[in-house]
């Protein structure tokens, strides 16, 4: 097929995503400065990929300078990190700063602004201090609001000055999701009524860092501050009602959870209805609840990387296992669906679009960016030139495809302001490590993980210096 030319829209931004804990590495922290993702690869260090964990990482603590100046060589305009909340506060009741992490920060911003990168902080990225978990049993507890609002506190105060977008969690349902309520990652529990509470407490904690950074006039020149959703355009398997009532249940209990409070200042009733039913609604106060509904985000980011396909549950659920949302439906895969064989993930990149008209027209049309969307890819090694330089043609072909169906949302009036591609290097998560590499830039493991631009890299360079790029 003939190619086509795609122009990146006007003052729209093109950068990269990445974490805290999933780059800084230890150095620098003290012995209990101890994060979720820390003490999670502490209890099970074997069952992260080749051992490999959150003890070093990328190593940007050391070298964040190196990849910085990487960044400005590519031409990236922003960059989403987090704040890492264990490493920020050495007293997590009083909220009492770390110098050298108040020292590391500053230097971070501030060398990304020197080079004309903007800095776009999320506050909790699976940071959440183990001491949390382990004396109040973590975002299950109303008090960890409490102490989460005096350390994002802390933070404002320290960077509000050049940090203008903010975020207050990723992906929240997440760990909530695999560590509370399907027992595969730390603190390995099964219990879904709580599962829900720290959903619930998540979005109050959103309610009420919204309303603090009010209160504080941070807003006032430029401010914006939100929430990251890795929200999944839901298909159902056919048009029949069981299967659209299915899909209807699969958003309600995992996307509409967040989203709906945090961008429209409610929950849905039938959440809650079905919440009730099984006995697993959150405990919350009518108090609370006004919060929420006068305390919506500014700015949504979306992290996207497949859809969910699903269809009505064909085998009766077993009343002996505890509810869980597939109590509504079964995970569905469409034959023939192209697919990232490493992550075991289908490729949909029109799965943005329909995304981006989902916000549009249920969701007020908010101001939105895309925070994270990439290509896993097991072993790139072998895609080496003779020069070294990963060929990663899937990769150039993944973000080019989702670039084209995002900016035919912008031209048909989505609020869509920037695209960030997950990750800038290759970079650590929960278990899978350094298995599925994601980077523009390669992390040589082998060679004292030294970094180099992979042809993705290079050709997003071209992409940003050009304004445009041919699919
Ligand atoms: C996203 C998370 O959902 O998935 C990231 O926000 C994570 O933190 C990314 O690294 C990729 O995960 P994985 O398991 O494919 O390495």
């Amino acid at each position: 097929m003939a190619k086509r030319t795609f122009n990146i829209p006007k003052n729209f931004k093109i950068g990269t995503s990445a974490s805290a804990w999933q780059t800084e590495g230890w150095k620098g922290k003290l012995e209990n400065q101890i994060s979720w993702a820390d003490a999670f690869y502490k209890a099970v260090p074997e069952r992260w990929y080749e051992g490999y964990g959150t003890a070093v990482a990328t190593d940007f603590y050391s070298r964040y300078k190196e990849d910085i100046a990487i960044m400005k060589e590519l031409g990236l305009q922003s960059y989403r990190t987090s704040i890492d909340w264990s490493r920020f506060i050495t007293n997590y009741e009083t909220a009492e700063v770390s110098e050298d992490a108040l020292r590391f920060y500053n230097d971070v911003i501030n060398e990304l602004i020197d080079k004309g990168i903007q800095p776009i902080i999320c506050l909790e990225h699976w940071e959440l201090p183990d001491y949390l978990i382990k004396n109040y049993g973590g975002w299950g507890s109303k008090k960890v609001i409490e102490f989460y609002l005096k350390y994002v506190e802390k933070v404002f105060e320290a960077f509000s000055d050049r940090v203008k977008i903010w975020y207050t969690f990723n992906e929240p349902i997440v760990v909530p999701m695999l560590g509370i309520s399907e027992a595969m990652w730390y603190p390995f529990k099964s219990d879904y009524k709580e599962f829900m509470q720290w959903n619930y407490n998540k979005v109050l904690a959103t309610a009420k860092a919204v309303k603090l950074f009010r209160e504080k006039g941070y807003h006032n020149d430029g401010g914006k501050i939100g929430i990251i959703i890795n929200a999944s355009p839901t298909y159902p398997r056919s048009d029949n009602e069981a299967d659209k009532a299915a899909a209807e249940m699969a958003e309600l209990l995992t996307d509409r959870i967040y989203m709906d409070p945090c961008i429209l200042g409610t929950f849905p009733g039938k959440l809650i209805e079905t919440l009730k039913k099984h006995n697993c609604l959150f405990d919350y106060t009518a108090d609370e609840l006004a919060l929420i509904k006068n305390n919506t985000i500014d700015i949504l980011g979306i992290n996207y990387y497949a859809p969910r396909r699903v269809k009505a549950r064909t085998s009766k659920w077993n009343e002996e296992i505890p509810f869980s949302a597939e109590y509504y439906f079964e995970n569905w895969s469409m034959p023939g669906a192209k697919m990232n064989v490493s992550r075991g993930w289908e490729i949909y990149a029109r799965g943005l679009y329909d995304l981006a008209m989902t916000i549009k027209y249920r969701y007020n049309n908010i101001e939105w960016m895309v925070m994270e969307n990439g290509m896993g890819v097991m072993g790139e090694e072998a895609h080496k030139d003779a020069n070294g330089v990963i060929q990663d043609d899937y990769r150039i072909d993944y973000v080019a495809d989702h670039l084209r169906w995002l900016f035919k949302a912008v031209e048909e009036g989505a609020n869509c302001v920037a695209y960030h591609m997950w990750n800038f290097t290759d970079n650590v998560s929960p278990m899978n490590a350094f298995r599925n590499r994601y980077g523009f830039v390669e992390i040589d493991l082998k060679d004292n993980r030294n970094r180099r631009i992979k042809k993705s890299g290079h050709w997003i360079k071209e992409v940003i210096k050009n304004g445009k790029f041919e699919y």
